[in-house]
């Protein structure tokens, strides 16, 4: 369990970081082959038949239930998917479609949920405030409602820090009495700051992004107290806004403490701050690698879609987890193949095609590998992303699958509004639009797919300084479950600062 001795002063905190050059983003000049065309159109087919089903059984709900032909409102009943969709409308050219949408927007009243439902700091955040601004942003600032709705309700999420002194925000908020829910993690707490900071921008009112920032900041320093001893780890999960304390040691970089991560990179270029935006081809191939090793979890099933989860084998003992029932369909798509298992365990050497085998099956129309292969088409220019993302197409289910190696399993009964505001958009954007249109060299990425526009990259970034806020820094071990989401081993340390690796 984390456990350091207290007090360690945030004044330890003195650090020289190093600057670094900023590079683009993108391979410059990059053009599109004629096949681009004809992917455009199916993917805009695809919005435009997935939309017309919401908008049949479930228009103004929060998210439709094809299989039901009915609908569920998950994000108190504000109408999630029409909110969080506008963005891509407005991209894919459904003009008329967005126009119905912003009606819709114009009339929602935030400052009450319609379900008895407490309110997600952080789901909200993404979807309903990311959805807004942006689409504020891609039609040329016209419609103002789209910045009075989002301040009404991140007026009202404000109440997440429950005290003028509380640096991490709550995750969950009660409308009705504005009080709060006690229960976080770095991932709700973390990935606040493109979107709030975007509505000080458009509203001139500061406290919005400082709330935002506060929290990152002490987050942040936690690494930065790490490196202080020497260790390269990941920042813990779990934390308690009741008193700032990290809870526990369950690390990852999965869900729960992923979106905080990308952030990091994201805030430091929609703000050109003092982050610092690394340049460096050893972690772009590293990434590069990792897109490949996604798409082959595409490649290797029955319908050409990925499965939810799926685990590498990378030591001896996992090896024997492999359940029964995956040896002979995995042998042969060399999805898990024995003889490269081990070989890779004998010289110990990493791979691509190092093997895997699947956790979860089902498939639920999330974007990540596919957005992967977005940012690796834009980088590279490699057109084999652009395969990638064409085969993708054509077996592009319309709905997600219980089992991606068995058609037959049946479907999944519920269409998550980042199906239309992520999947949608990454997978028709290597395809539809000249890489310079949303160019990654001129906007950012919010975690649910919304682009928001980013001033001029800087020629150089980092200061050499970092803040040092008053303070102390500490951790406590909890009994209790680790989280029900990240699944993956749960690291344990001996107490002491010689935590870490
Ligand atoms: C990209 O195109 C611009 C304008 O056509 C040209 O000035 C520039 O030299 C080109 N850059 C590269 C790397 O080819
Ligand atoms: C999509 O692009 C691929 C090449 O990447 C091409 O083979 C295919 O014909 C295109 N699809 C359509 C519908 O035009
Ligand atoms: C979208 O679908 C509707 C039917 O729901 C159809 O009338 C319309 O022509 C389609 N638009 C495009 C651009 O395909
Ligand atoms: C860029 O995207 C917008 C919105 O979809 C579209 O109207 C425009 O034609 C695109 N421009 C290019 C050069 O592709
Ligand atoms: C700015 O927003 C905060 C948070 O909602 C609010 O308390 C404050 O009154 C606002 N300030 C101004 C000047 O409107
Ligand atoms: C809040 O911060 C102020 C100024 O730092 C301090 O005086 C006060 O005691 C703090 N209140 C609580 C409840 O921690
Ligand atoms: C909750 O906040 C709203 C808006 O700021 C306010 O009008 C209302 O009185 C508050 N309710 C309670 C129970 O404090
Ligand atoms: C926001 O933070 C900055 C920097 O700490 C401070 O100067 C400013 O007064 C704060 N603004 C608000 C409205 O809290
Ligand atoms: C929040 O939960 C933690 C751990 O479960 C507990 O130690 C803390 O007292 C709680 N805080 C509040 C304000 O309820
Ligand atoms: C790039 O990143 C790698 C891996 O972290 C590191 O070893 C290398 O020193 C970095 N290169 C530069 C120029 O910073």
């Amino acid at each position: 369990m984390v456990q350091l001795s207290e007090p360690f002063k945030w004044t330890l905190l003195l650090c020289t970081c190093s600057l670094s050059l900023a590079g683009p983003v993108q391979v410059p000049n990059l053009t599109l082959p004629p096949t681009a065309a004809g992917n455009q159109t199916a993917v805009k087919n695809i919005f435009n038949q997935s939309y017309a089903a919401y908008s049949k059984f479930a228009f103004g709900h929060d998210s439709l239930l094809p299989v039901s032909a009915s609908f569920i409102d998950d994000r108190n009943g504000w109408g999630a998917t029409i909110v969080d969709a506008m963005g891509t409308m407005i991209l894919m050219g459904f003009d008329d479609l967005f126009i119905k949408s912003l009606e819709w927007v114009t009339n929602v009243d935030f400052t009450e949920s319609k379900t008895a439902a407490n309110v997600d700091l952080f789901e909200t955040t993404i979807r309903y405030v990311g959805g807004m601004l942006s689409a504020y942003e891609l039609t040329g600032k016209k419609y103002p409602i789209l910045v009075q709705q989002s301040q009404t309700l991140v007026d009202k999420m404000a109440f997440a820090w429950s005290s003028p002194n509380q640096t991490i925000p709550y995750g969950m908020i009660n409308f009705q009495d504005n009080s709060t829910i006690n229960q976080t993690n770095v991932a709700e707490a973390g990935t606040l700051n493109l979107e709030w900071s975007r509505l000080s921008l458009y509203t001139g009112n500061q406290t919005y992004t400082n709330l935002s920032m506060k929290n990152s900041i002490h987050i942040l320093l936690f690494v930065q107290l790490m490196k202080f001893f020497s260790c390269r780890c990941l920042i813990p999960q779990e934390i308690d806004p009741s008193d700032n304390k990290f809870v526990d040691a369950f690390i990852t970089w999965g869900g729960g403490t992923d979106s905080y991560l990308e952030y990091l990179i994201k805030y430091a270029r929609i703000s050109n701050t003092e982050g610092k935006l690394l340049n460096n081809d050893t972690i772009v191939n590293i990434g590069l690698e990792i897109a490949d090793s996604c798409w082959n979890t595409y490649a290797s099933t029955e319908t050409g879609i990925g499965p939810e989860t799926f685990q590498f084998i990378d030591n001896v003992l996992e090896f024997f987890n492999v359940p029964v029932e995956q040896e002979s369909f995995y042998g042969e798509a060399r999805f898990l193949d024995y003889w490269s298992v081990y070989v890779q365990l004998q010289t110990l050497t990493l791979s691509n095609t190092f093997p895997s085998y699947i956790i979860g099956s089902d498939y639920i129309q999330r974007p990540e590998v596919l957005e992967s292969n977005f940012y690796a088409w834009r980088a590279t220019g490699d057109t084999k992303y652009l395969d990638r993302a064409a085969s993708a197409v054509k077996v592009s289910k319309i709905l997600g699958l219980n089992d991606v190696n068995n058609i037959a399993a049946g479907l999944q009964d519920v269409t998550e509004s980042f199906w239309f505001a992520e999947t949608l958009k990454v997978l028709s954007l290597p395809n539809f639009d000249e890489p310079g249109n949303i160019s990654l060299d001129n906007y950012v990425f919010n975690t649910e797919g919304q682009v928001f526009k980013a001033p001029p990259a800087k020629a150089v970034y980092g200061s050499g300084n970092i803040a040092v806020p008053a303070g102390t820094f500490t951790s406590k071990t909890v009994t209790g479950p680790v989280p029900a989401i990240s699944p993956g081993p749960l690291l344990s340390f001996a107490p002491g600062p010689q935590l870490g690796v």
